[in-house]
């Protein structure tokens, strides 16, 4: 476990961000922080306008990939299409922390995203399942009253995966570690993607 002010020393930090990011999640559902896994995902469109909404984390896997879900058609869906790149943001008030990862984002194979989407709860699946996610909603009573529909497939079909659901991760080429400090003298570790090993450096506050 590496201790908050530990976590800005070079001398402390582990090898992988991954590594401590995993620490300071644990540190923050210990600490108590509301939702600590959701998270502001920015992408940019075809023209290069930035974009950016809360999605929540679905987990960072053993060799450093953070991963996300939602539907292919969606606005965020389109854009990772065309620029395959984006930025995760997480802000832990009452810890006064903050983590940034920035990187290339891929798809993962079908059957994990078929996995991601058949764990989630009935209400969610019946809306992922009816929704063009993004799209504009005309008429909002036609819509509630058509996800009758999706609700009886989902009952006699529960095996049910829209084909548009997708699991993204992103590979990080940097991740930064924020700890704030009442003196403004915030210690920032940022890890840098060298190859296929990290370097990790202070930044000034
Ligand atoms: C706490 C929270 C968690 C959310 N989690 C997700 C998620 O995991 N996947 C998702 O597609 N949208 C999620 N949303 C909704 C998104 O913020 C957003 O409205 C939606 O993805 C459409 O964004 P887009 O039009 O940029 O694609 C979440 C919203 C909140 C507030």
């Amino acid at each position: 476990m590496v201790e908050p002010c530990q976590a800005g020393s070079p001398d402390h930090a582990p090898e992988h961000p991954q590594d401590l990011f995993v620490d300071w999640f644990a540190a923050a559902i210990a600490a108590g922080v509301t939702e600590p896994h959701a998270m502001t995902l920015s992408t940019v469109d075809a023209d290069g306008l930035p974009d950016a909404r809360v999605l929540i984390l679905k987990g960072v896997t053993d060799d450093g990939a953070w991963t996300f879900a939602g539907s292919a058609q969606s606005t965020k869906g389109v854009q990772l299409g065309a620029r395959p790149a984006a930025a995760l943001t997480f802000h832990w008030k009452e810890q006064i922390r903050s983590i940034r990862v920035r990187g290339t984002v891929a798809q993962v194979p079908a059957p994990a995203a078929r996995r991601d989407f058949l764990a989630r709860g009935p209400a969610a699946r019946t809306v992922a399942l009816s929704a063009q996610q993004s799209s504009q909603l005309t008429d909002p009573g036609s819509f509630n009253r058509a996800l009758s529909a999706p609700r009886q497939q989902l009952e006699e079909e529960p095996e049910t995966v829209p084909e548009t659901w997708r699991v993204w991760q992103l590979v990080p080429a940097s991740v930064e570690f924020w700890q704030g400090q009442e003196d403004r003298n915030h210690l920032r570790l940022q890890y840098v993607r060298s190859g296929s090993s990290w370097e990790h450096h202070r930044l000034q506050p």
